[in-house]
């Protein structure tokens, strides 16, 4: 297969390509797109059989643009082929096994050799490394461990970066809270929506939270807002950091903001592939229009992806701290993107209201609904515990379903509940209840 930047070895510093001009970058992208998608061609019967039908074949790909007549991998079709339909090498070359949980049906399966969990190791160590995460760092893993890419991902890749890793996993909120004042990491890997559990939890015991000894958060595997950086920031004193990734490319690790800027998620691009494309036309779209992300793995042996249809909505942005694209933050899934009467809302646009107005606590969810023919948005979001309130909850209701009609463009109900009162989450959060009939 083509040559790897990270396998093996352990990084000092920035990996050489991270620096590397466009067209090197471009012509090592070229060599590898040529081999993967050959190598899924030649190994993986569902891509012989949708190739040969668009009457496209591996020897077509002499620019990375020709990529662009490639027919989609959808979710569906490793759903189709569950559970190893799709693996590109013999089973007993797989090494490792992960599933996404999926809330309906079944899960989709995926799964690494050897060398996938090398590259995947060394992504992710590059990743903390742009993160300001350093070797003999100690590093507190929140992430889930199990099927959930998260906890292993994050794992592998901070031993690789040579940190001291505390496998915590998420949940046991209380322990985490002690683990942390007791062995003082000064990174943690965690969801936004869980670091925000365990700010509470300090509070809880009433300790400052930004006195701990974490410098660092690496945030991702669900949506959060630049108003969540700024509250996550101000409540731990620390710098937080976006990290992207799905299982079905890989696992988190895919892309990481870089400390220095955090201005948007910088795609290793020695390894993925990205398009933008109009999610209903399928159109590729110039690099700064926000569409769906497209991925096409360019090294992975077990399961490679050629133009997966990732479901985010995001933009592709000029390089900065590094030579290498980065992506806007991700608003959502297409598929989280709820329509209110004709108007298309992600729940992160709802976060970052609530969080600017800067009087409620950051903990909301959003209950919808139809009432005979007509949507109905609930926003429930909870008062701040005691003494922080400046403002009547009556006065912080109407304030905000006006910013959220201003800005939005949709008339909300607002119920302001008390504090605690709405479910914690320990890993990704739900923010969305969905009552109206499919
Ligand atoms: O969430 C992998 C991961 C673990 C990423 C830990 C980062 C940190 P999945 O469970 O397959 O894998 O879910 C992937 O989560 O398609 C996005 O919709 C969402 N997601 C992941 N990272 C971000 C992020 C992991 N930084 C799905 N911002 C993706 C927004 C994210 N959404």
């Amino acid at each position: 297969m083509a040559s790897s930047t990270t396998g093996g070895k352990r990084p000092r510093g920035l990996d050489r390509i991270e620096t590397a001009s466009r067209d090197e970058i471009a012509a090592l992208q070229l060599e590898r797109l040529k081999w993967s998608v050959g190598h899924a061609y030649r190994n993986v019967e569902h891509y012989r059989k949708v190739f040969d039908g668009a009457g496209v074949h591996p020897d077509d790909i002499r620019e990375l643009a020709d990529l662009a007549r490639f027919p989609f991998l959808n979710k569906s079709d490793l759903r189709d082929h569950y559970p190893f339909g799709l693996f590109a090498v013999p089973r007993q070359k797989l090494v490792r096994i992960h599933a996404s949980s999926g809330t309906t049906g079944k899960p989709t399966v995926v799964g690494y050799t050897q060398r996938d969990i090398d590259t995947w190791a060394g992504l992710v160590a590059r990743s903390i490394f742009a993160a300001g995460g350093r070797p003999g760092d100690i590093v507190h893993v929140a992430y889930g461990y199990g099927l959930f890419t998260g906890g292993l991902g994050a794992h592998y890749g901070a031993e690789r970066l040579g940190c001291s890793v505390v496998p915590m996993s998420g949940g046991q909120t209380e322990k985490q809270v002690q683990l942390i004042l007791d062995f003082e990491p000064d990174v943690i890997m965690v969801t936004p929506s869980y670091m925000l559990t365990i700010a509470e939890e300090f509070e809880r015991r009433g300790l400052d939270a930004r006195g701990c000894s974490l410098r660092i958060g690496i945030f991702g595997a669900e949506p959060w807002t630049g108003a969540m950086r700024e509250q996550i920031e101000r409540r731990l004193g620390l710098d937080a950091v976006d990290i992207y990734g799905l299982s079905e490319v890989m696992g988190p690790g895919v892309a990481n903001e870089c400390v220095e800027t955090k201005d948007g998620l910088v795609l290793w691009e020695d390894h993925f592939y990205p398009e933008i494309i109009d999610p209903e036309s399928g159109e590729v779209l110039p690099d700064g229009e926000e569409g769906e992300l497209v991925l096409t793995s360019l090294s992975k042996e077990a399961l490679p992806v050629i133009r997966y249809r990732t479901r985010d909505r995001t933009r592709l942005l000029p390089p900065t701290a590094r030579s290498m694209r980065r992506l806007g933050r991700i608003n959502g899934r297409t598929d989280d993107m709820l329509i209110i009467r004709g108007v298309n809302v992600f729940p992160s646009q709802i976060e970052e209201i609530i969080l600017n107005e800067r009087v409620f606590a950051p903990n909301y969810h959003l209950e919808v609904e139809r009432d005979g023919h007509l949507d109905t948005m609930t926003v429930v979001v909870e008062w701040p515990a005691a003494g922080a309130a400046t403002t009547s909850r009556e006065a912080a209701a109407r304030e905000l379903a006006h910013h959220v009609k201003s800005s939005v463009g949709i008339s909300v109900q607002v119920r302001v509940v008390d504090p605690g009162a709405l479910e914690r989450s320990v890993g990704k959060a739900r923010r969305v209840t969905d009552r109206r009939p499919r």
